[in-house]
């Protein structure tokens, strides 16, 4: 998972288990809590009233989820398959194709992980990607529950009868908690709309996995394949959209904050959390750069950046040493003999 170790292999290998076990914790509390909003009635939902024969809410009953020319089982697994092929061939390729070009990164990085870092990086995107797609979902649920938004076809599965309830004209309010007399489950799954999981779930995959296929493909000969990919995944996240209000099971408001919601936490987890999908530890470019400067410019106070990290020296002291290299007087001082 997002597993970063801090500079110093050594001094921190007692902490990485510790960090390992936290994100583990996580994990289970984030698919534990999408688990109950999606599979238990733990969490009630909030009962909105409606206006006598509202037109907003008169759309004919399209049926359960599963009639949708878009099931939740097709969802749940082009949301699953389509970002974890794509990263794994991704990762695949980079792997081999940056494996040629410089032996030298291969050989740091296999000196200082406890993984293979083919794997690393896979578990770490794939980890971020399965628990923003659980974020998501939770997000859109707990939406749902919080706001009672109706769906469109909300009167036809509650089916009240106006008689008892005393409807004249379409301006009364009607707030009687057991207005419905149809069946009470799809009456609560009516009453579950603002904003659109599905929505949400599509577009969060969608985004997720073009930033990766844009961010991470850099081979020459992807100029078409890139946009080629990104479109044909983000019009699939917008198809289920227009699917949702097509089909009577949501308003244009509900898809497009599910749109906004999925949208907005592919984009930060990507840009905040796994840093564009860059490699991570400033130990490593840290080490990679400074090698052919040891060897072209100034030798004298780069030299001993260089050798540190061999001599397994603790993290923070390499930076500190690398950065105040220059200023240090005791530091250039020591040089001064060689
Ligand atoms: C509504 O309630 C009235 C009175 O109980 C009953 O006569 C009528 O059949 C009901 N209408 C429907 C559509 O259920």
């Amino acid at each position: 998972m997002a597993l970063e170790e801090k500079p110093g292999v050594k001094s921190s290998s007692s902490i990485v288990p510790c960090f390992l076990f936290v994100e583990l914790v996580i994990m289970a509390g984030t698919v534990l809590l999408a688990y109950y909003f999606e599979f238990t009635d733990t969490f009630p939902v909030h009962i909105q009233g409606f206006f006598c024969y509202d037109k907003t809410f008169s759309k004919p009953y399209p049926g359960p989820d599963t009639t949708s020319k878009i099931p939740p089982v097709l969802i749940y697994s082009l949301v699953t398959v389509i970002p974890t092929f794509t990263i794994v061939v991704g990762e695949l390729c980079a792997f081999f194709t940056k494996a040629e070009g410089s032996k030298e990164k291969t050989i740091v990085t296999a000196d200082c992980c406890y993984f293979n870092p083919l794997l690393r990086r896979i578990i770490r995107f794939l980890g971020v990607y399965a628990f923003g797609l659980f974020t998501t979902s939770i997000f859109a649920n707990a939406g749902q529950l919080v706001t009672g938004n109706q769906t469109p076809h909300f009167l036809s599965a509650c089916r009240p009868n106006y008689t008892i309830l005393g409807c004249q004209s379409n301006t009364q309010y009607i707030t009687e908690r057991r207005a419905c007399t149809g069946n009470p489950l799809v009456v609560i799954s009516a009453r579950k709309s603002f904003p659109s999981k599905d929505a949400a779930l599509g577009v969060y995959s969608a985004v997720y996995t073009v930033m990766y296929v844009t961010l991470v493909f850099k081979t020459k000969g992807t100029r078409l394949t890139k946009p080629t990919v990104s479109f044909t995944l983000l019009c699939l996240a917008m198809i289920v959209g227009v699917v949702r209000v097509a089909e009577y099971r949501n308003h244009w408001a509900d898809v497009l904050a599910g749109f906004f919601t999925g949208g907005a936490i592919a984009v930060f987890l990507v840009t905040c959390v796994i840093n564009n999908f860059q490699q991570m530890q400033p130990r490593l470019s840290l080490q990679v750069a400074q090698r052919p400067e040891s060897t072209l410019g100034m030798p004298m106070v780069t030299l001993p950046c260089v050798e540190s990290p061999l001599e397994k020296l603790s993290g923070p002291q390499i930076h500190d040493i690398c950065s105040a290299t220059s200023q240090h007087p005791d530091f250039s001082s020591a040089e001064m003999p060689y």
